[in-house]
């Protein structure tokens, strides 16, 4: 897709669809107006017709008349006081899903009407040209040829704007389509399903992406595991026929640091299929567990975006790719294992697998030299039930972290609620043998989830539990079904928040 900029005003876009975002309730006084007249009256046609709405994500198609563009399509960002950065990338999201198995191959989009944006239009141009290219992702076309059921693939995207340095506009974009690109590669591997990515294929995936982008891989296999003493990491995987796989790719020297001081590592949750083990799930909704290998899919995504965006800047991903399977060589519940960082363990609930894996992941992350960490889990089933599958529950410790993880989330355009560490919940975790158990009480159990995680970091941490916003089970008139690609965006922020500047 090739993007093209175009200083000036929309009547002046030729395209097959011509994206016009409405902001707040249609206010035909100003240039929305004028281009109204100059489509002979068709938006306000729509609009008295109670076609083009204000509602967020409500969209309208008609015709572009006289104008060079052959139709438009409105998007409404809802009111001008809450236009952010999240919602201007669901615009451009929005504006290409209204065209699944429509005829496009070139789309415009006005951008004037999103510059009060924060970043103004130059942000607005990276977060629509974002927003395009996760919009265009189809998790239907993973395994047909199903182009129906996606939206048309654009040779060029045309972004209209009638000020801001062009050159300017232009990076911000590029800069978009990279981002966008990289949730992409996240979430068509999440997608994937268990038959087809067992630890060992992710592995060969993050190297394909690692000698693609120059990037340093290690896959650290069972034996070596072993040697190593990641006993939690192991524990998990043992189950499966698909051994265990920890898969880990730098940027930069080995313990460099960043501009910011930082050796900053990315730890992802790669459970290929969750079954629950021994403690095995009932059968509903158990499919959807093939995507209980989103975190890890996510930071190795991340890491790519990262190298491409700011190349050799410092920067760690662990993954720790496991099958969570029941079966004659399974972990039991009251197993007692060693972890990495030397703590032991008491297996209560196999189920509780990700809080393993990760531990073993972190302290490694610690040993390679990693400053600070920040992981990505489908952890707990808890997190969705408390805030639902649109804001991400994040845990971090210290202070100052959290504030460093919530700038990069604005600048992603990405929401977080901070759920607490309650230190007093630790005891309902004593285990008479080991040095805690893997799960407690229900009661604060998503708040155990983080505590347990805890115990495996000595060094500033955040924790991103994406249980909830991981994947949608219903389509959004800005997503697909499946894995959303959530956290990519922020994690890169973070990371380039060490970038030479
Ligand atoms: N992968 C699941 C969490 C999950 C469930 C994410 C559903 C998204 C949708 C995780 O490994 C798990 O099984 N967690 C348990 C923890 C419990 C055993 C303490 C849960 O959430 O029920
Ligand atoms: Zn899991
Ligand atoms: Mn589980």
């Amino acid at each position: 897709m090739q993007i093209r900029i175009v200083t000036g005003q929309p009547w002046d876009a030729r395209a097959d669809v011509l994206v016009v975002p409405v902001v707040g309730d249609p206010d035909f006084a100003g240039p929305l107006g004028e281009l109204d007249r100059r489509a002979g009256g068709e938006l306000a046609g729509l609009h008295s017709f109670g076609e083009l709405r204000g509602k967020r994500f409500s969209t309208s198609l008609g015709s572009g008349g006289e104008l060079p563009a052959t139709r438009i399509v409105t998007v409404s960002a809802g009111p001008s006081d809450e236009l952010d950065r999240e919602t201007v990338r669901k615009v451009g999201a929005t504006g290409i899903r209204r065209l699944i198995g429509r005829h496009a191959s070139t789309l415009a989009v006005w951008l004037d009407p999103l510059a009060g944006v924060d970043g103004g239009v130059a942000a607005a141009a990276e977060l629509v040209v974002r927003g395009v290219v996760e919009g265009g992702f189809e998790p239907k076309a993973i395994y047909r040829e199903d182009t129906d059921a996606a939206p048309p693939a654009m040779d060029e995207l045309l972004l209209v704007a009638s000020e801001g340095d062009a050159g300017t506009l232009e990076r911000a974009a590029e800069r978009g389509r990279i981002i966008g690109e990289g949730a992409n590669i996240a979430r068509r591997l999440s997608n994937r399903a268990a038959n087809d990515v067992s630890p060992q294929v992710l592995a060969d995936e993050a190297s394909a992406l690692a000698s693609e982008h120059g990037l340093w891989i290690d896959v650290i296999d069972e034996q070596r595991a072993k040697d190593m003493g990641m006993g939690m990491f192991l524990a998990v995987g043992q189950g499966s026929d698909n051994p265990p796989r920890m898969i880990v790719m730098r940027s930069g020297d080995e313990g460099a640091k960043d501009d910011a001081g930082r050796h900053l590592a990315l730890i992802g949750k790669g459970v290929c299929f969750d079954s629950g083990g021994i403690s095995i799930k009932p059968a509903d909704r158990m499919e959807e567990m093939k995507m209980d290998k989103t975190g890890a899919c996510t930071v190795i995504a991340a890491i790519t975006t990262a190298a491409r965006l700011a190349p050799g800047m410092p920067l760690l991903a662990v993954a720790p790719a496991v099958e969570n399977m029941p079966g004659g060589h399974a972990s039991r519940p009251g197993d007692i294992i060693k972890a990495l960082n030397g703590k032991f363990v008491d297996l209560i609930n196999t189920d509780a697998e990700g809080r393993l894996i990760l531990g073993d992941a972190m302290t490694y992350a610690e040993q390679l030299g990693a400053t600070h960490i920040v992981d990505v889990a489908t952890l707990t089933g808890a997190v969705g039930r408390a805030i639902g599958n649109l804001v991400t529950g994040a845990f971090a410790t210290p202070d100052p972290f959290w504030d460093d993880l919530s700038a990069a989330a604005d600048r992603a355009g990405e929401r977080y609620w901070r759920i607490p560490l309650i230190q007093d919940l630790m005891p309902e975790m004593d285990s008479w043998y080991a040095d805690f158990q893997n799960t407690g009480t229900n009661d604060g159990s998503l708040v155990k989830s983080g505590l347990f995680l805890e115990q495996f970091r000595t060094v500033p941490w955040a924790h991103l539990d994406i249980g909830g916003t991981g994947y949608f089970r219903k389509p959004y008139p800005f997503a697909a079904r499946g894995a959303t690609g959530v956290t990519h965006a922020t994690l890169v922020e973070m990371a380039l928040a060490g970038a030479k500047s």
